[in-house]
């Protein structure tokens, strides 16, 4: 039997999944993204032979696996897909990959069009989305009036569909800009009559989907490609984007994002039931969050000075956004909620280096609730937020780590703070990150 893989987030999203995804996708034969969309931000740097600076990748919607010679990549039915976007994260990669990476787009997924964007620029703020059309166009799923790719194959009946749903949304946008009480220049500000242009977009969409396919990305049905190509013993490695907590059904509704990011996402995104599949959660040695919603171990007024160091040693910025992510202690409770809920096999713990010479470090144990100690995340947003940390604190260590290629090399007070957050997790940790670079990683056998 086949054994596929899966990489997911742990804690709020942006724990360094793309340089996992990275070092690990050499050992499969497809990567494939199967969930979100361009809200996602991937980072993989790598430094070529010979070469002083390093490439930087940022991916948001092809998988990281493109980075590798070789494999093919899926963007899956249960991705969110903006064309204009991927052919501009294509052109970004011309000339820095080997092309022989297969690039394949399913039938099922949904088109992000302009008024997502618009929609989410409106209704966006509460939760401090990516403004990326990524919920609204789940929604229009949902409420089966989405529009998919295969509908931009047939163009006569997408400019039908077009056009249909230009008119709705002139309607749902001047109902929501009256309901929020905005102004009547956010009309202009958002570029609505460009948004609902519907001969624009059917051109522009149209002329995208001609330029990609001429580009080498083949169209076809995700589900069938999958199980043609595990008939055929490939192996499977699936690339999760976001995180445990910004689960739509699991995460801290509604902080969350709108899809399924845990390994639940995995059969329904793809129509494939990968029977074998081994899990590793990816868990940053601290936290961040970036948008709003409940931060039970996020630094206080008084750590204000380690919150900005963190922030820019860690780079601490949003990928997608530049948004500056809140900064905060390592909080079990989560990552061992992310382990219960996709079954994970491994830890990776990324960016160890950040926490260099921070001493002493603490992690957060347990949450004080109501006169009560719990040691299991609620996922109740209303609840988290009358939560407080409870900390254990570990002693910190000097060195630079970087260089260290063995667990065993590593400051036995680093080694101890891993350990720990296996024992914490309930779960071994088999990588640790210690920079920013491909080869900055350690694997414990
Ligand atoms: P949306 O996915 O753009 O709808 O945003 C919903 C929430 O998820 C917001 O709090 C975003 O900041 C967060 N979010 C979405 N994608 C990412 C990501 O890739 N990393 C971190 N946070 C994300």
């Amino acid at each position: 039997m086949v054994q596929h893989g899966a990489i997911v987030g742990t804690q709020w999203g942006d724990e360094g999944k793309g340089k996992i995804v990275d070092a690990l996708s050499p050992d499969f034969d497809i990567v494939v993204r199967f969930q979100g969309g361009t809200n996602a931000g991937h980072t993989v740097v790598v430094r070529r032979e010979g070469e002083e600076k390093p490439d930087i990748f940022a991916l948001h919607l092809i998988p990281s696996g493109i980075l590798q010679p070789d494999k093919a990549c899926l963007i899956a039915d249960g991705v969110v897909v903006d064309p204009l976007k991927l052919e501009e994260e294509l052109s970004g990669l011309r000339g820095r990959v080997k092309a022989t990476a297969r690039l394949l787009l399913s039938t099922k997924a949904h088109l992000i069009m302009p008024w997502h964007i618009v929609r989410d620029s409106i209704t966006g703020g509460m939760v401090g989305t990516t403004k990326r059309g990524i919920g609204p166009c789940y929604a229009d799923e949902k409420d089966r009036r989405g529009i998919r790719v295969m509908d931009a194959l047939s163009p006569q009946h997408f400019g039908d569909r077009v056009r249909e749903e230009c008119e709705w949304n002139r309607h749902l946008i001047r109902a929501a800009i009256d309901h929020f009480g905005l102004s009547a220049g956010v009309w202009n500000e958002f570029c609505v009559d460009e948004a609902l242009d519907a001969e624009k977009v059917v051109s522009d969409y149209l002329g995208v989907f001609d330029r990609l396919q001429e580009r080498g990305l083949e169209i076809v049905d995700g589900a069938r490609f999958l199980s043609h190509s595990e008939r055929d013993a490939k192996s499977i490695l699936f690339e999760g984007a976001q995180a445990a907590l910004l689960d739509n059904t699991h995460g801290d509704y509604p902080y969350v994002t709108s899809s399924n990011t845990t390994v639940g996402g995995i059969p329904t995104g793809t129509g494939f039931w990968p029977r074998e599949l081994f899990a590793v959660g990816v868990c940053k040695a601290y936290s961040t969050r970036v948008g709003e919603g409940p931060f039970v171990a996020e630094y206080g007024g008084e750590e204000e000075e380690l919150a900005t160091v963190i922030r820019d040693r860690g780079n601490e910025y949003g990928t997608t956004t530049g948004r500056p992510r809140r900064c905060g202690w390592l909080d079990l409770l989560p990552v061992r909620y992310a382990a219960m809920v996709n079954r994970l096999g491994a830890l990776a713990l990324t960016k160890l280096d950040i926490l260099s010479t921070v001493d002493p470090l603490r992690v957060c144990v347990a949450y004080r609730v109501d006169g009560k100690t719990i040691e299991d995340y609620p996922a109740n947003s209303e609840m988290l937020e009358r939560c407080e940390a409870v900390y254990q604190e570990l002693p910190g260590w000097q060195d630079d780590i970087s260089s260290i290629r063995k667990f065993s090399d590593l400051p036995q007070e680093a080694r101890q703070y891993v350990q720990f957050v296996e024992e914490g997790a309930g779960v071994p940790v088999k990588y640790v990150g210690v920079g920013k670079e491909r080869e900055e990683l350690i694997q414990i056998p």
